[in-house]
């Protein structure tokens, strides 16, 4: 089993049978299928469980090889550009085991604090830097790179830095694609058909997988099996889209917060990859849930007394994860504690119970809920949730009317960031004279 989607604590809340949405999800699935919906031109990502860059992964496996002592990795991106490659990371790594070389993230804010000490940390480390921005020009990696490229430059020189600088960019375009055609940079691409917050299945994601040895002939088999999973639009069968379905119903009927609720410490950052995905594909137009998430039982001693009987507005999508690891609780003779009753009773069974019964708790306060099942936090049910989150995600902007794939609202801050720090604009029309002046 891949993943099993229980719907029923959502479906009693709703006035009508989700299932009465199969024709428009009928309807949404041959958009997407022909390409023919809003944002069609940015649809690559559809087809990467199986489309995936195989000239690209060898020569990943290769760049591995040639830098197999490496300490560090840098990896260098902001948004899409770094939240898939996180989440993996985090989703399939034994708590507290190191990985050679350890992956740092770099150029996801503006925090002087840490670009300091982080400079200070590689002083001593055989490191090397994986920039990545489809753009190329976005200021925070940017920023983290200027001075990274400098310390990687005054540490190796110039010709040994360039060897260890890859960059992850457009193919043709951009202000990272020309200098790393300049400097001579080992380039990966990101298609112009794939947005930043569906690239994990792409170099994006692969690079920083294949340098921390997670195994990414099993996130991909993982993908294709969502990829084929999700092939067929009946909504008996198909659970990316019975998620989205019954998520657009829970909207419709007055809901407007989706949390993505994990009993798992390892599934934290997973959430902030898919509130990107979600948060960024939908809320436009002044339509679409407000994404949020929590980690419990941790955040049922902070969120949760609001989820429980704050204003209810809410809904909860629940990941469980089936199998993990043995651990029965000890028995003590004092017991002073009072924890003897579940003296031999497994960790993960204790955790099951909180999940049932937090469960009956919300759903009795109103908080519908959906129910995701997967088998184990491995590879192989990372790149499951992806590509299902990733096609149910569409199917749901879709549904929503909204377009998926672009994110006009995010200009806002930069256009006023970029005032405030005096950039000097060039508008299109400028840039077009200019080039046919020379
Ligand atoms: O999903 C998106 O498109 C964005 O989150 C981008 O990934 C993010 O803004 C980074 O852009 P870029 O890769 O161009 O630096």
């Amino acid at each position: 089993m891949s993943l099993k989607i229980d719907i029923k604590k959502a479906q009693q809340f709703l006035d009508k049978k989700v299932t009465i949405l199969q024709p428009r999800v009928n309807e949404v699935h041959k958009m997407i299928k022909e390409k023919t919906g809003l944002g069609n031109d940015f649809l690559g990502w559809l087809d990467l469980p199986y489309a995936y860059n195989k000239e690209e992964v060898e020569r990943i496996y290769k760049l591995k090889e040639q830098f197999k002592n490496l300490d560090v990795l840098v990896v260098v991106g902001i948004g899409g550009s770094y939240l898939g490659a996180k989440a993996g990371l985090e989703f399939v790594k034994e708590p507290f085991k190191k990985s050679k070389p350890e992956i740092i993230f770099a150029g996801n804010h503006l925090s002087a604090n840490y670009l300091k000490n982080l400079l200070k940390y590689l002083n001593k480390k055989n490191y090397a830097i994986n920039v990545i921005s489809k753009s190329g020009t976005t200021t925070e990696p940017a920023v983290a790179f200027r001075f990274l490229k400098q310390h990687i430059e005054a540490k190796y020189g110039v010709e040994e830095a360039r060897r260890r600088i890859f960059a992850t960019t457009d193919k043709a375009r951009g202000a990272l694609f020309q200098l790393a055609t300049q400097e001579g940079y080992e380039k990966f691409v990101i298609e112009d058909n794939v947005g930043g917050r569906f690239s994990v299945l792409s170099a994006v994601g692969l690079l920083p997988f294949i340098f921390a040895g997670v195994d990414v002939k099993e996130i991909l088999a993982g993908a294709q099996k969502a990829y084929d999973d999700a092939q067929d639009p009946d909504l008996k069968k198909n659970p990316a889209y019975l998620y989205a379905a019954t998520r657009y119903a829970l909207y419709e009927s007055g809901k407007a917060v989706e949390y993505l609720v994990n009993y798992e410490p390892r599934l934290g950052f997973f959430a902030e990859w898919w509130k990107q995905l979600y948060g960024e594909s939908e809320g436009k137009n002044g339509k679409g849930l407000l994404v949020n998430s929590a980690s419990f039982t941790t955040d049922l001693h902070s969120l949760g007394q609001q989820i429980q009987d704050g204003q209810r507005i809410i809904f909860e999508t629940v990941m469980q994860v089936k199998k993990t690891d043995k651990l029965a609780i000890p028995f003590d003779d004092a017991d002073l504690d009072k924890l003897n009753y579940i003296a031999g009773k497994e960790v993960s069974y204790v955790n099951l119970q909180a999940l049932l019964g937090t469960q009956m708790a919300h759903v009795d306060g109103n908080v519908p809920n959906i129910l995701l099942t997967i088998d184990k936090m491995d590879a192989y049910h990372f790149g499951y949730l992806v590509y299902f989150f990733e096609i149910a995600c569409a199917m749901s902007a879709y549904l929503l009317g909204v377009n998926p794939f672009d994110q006009p609202g995010v200009e806002a801050y930069k256009k006023n960031m970029f005032a405030l720090l005096g950039k000097k604009w060039e508008s299109l029309q400028q840039t077009q004279e200019k080039k046919q002046l020379n």
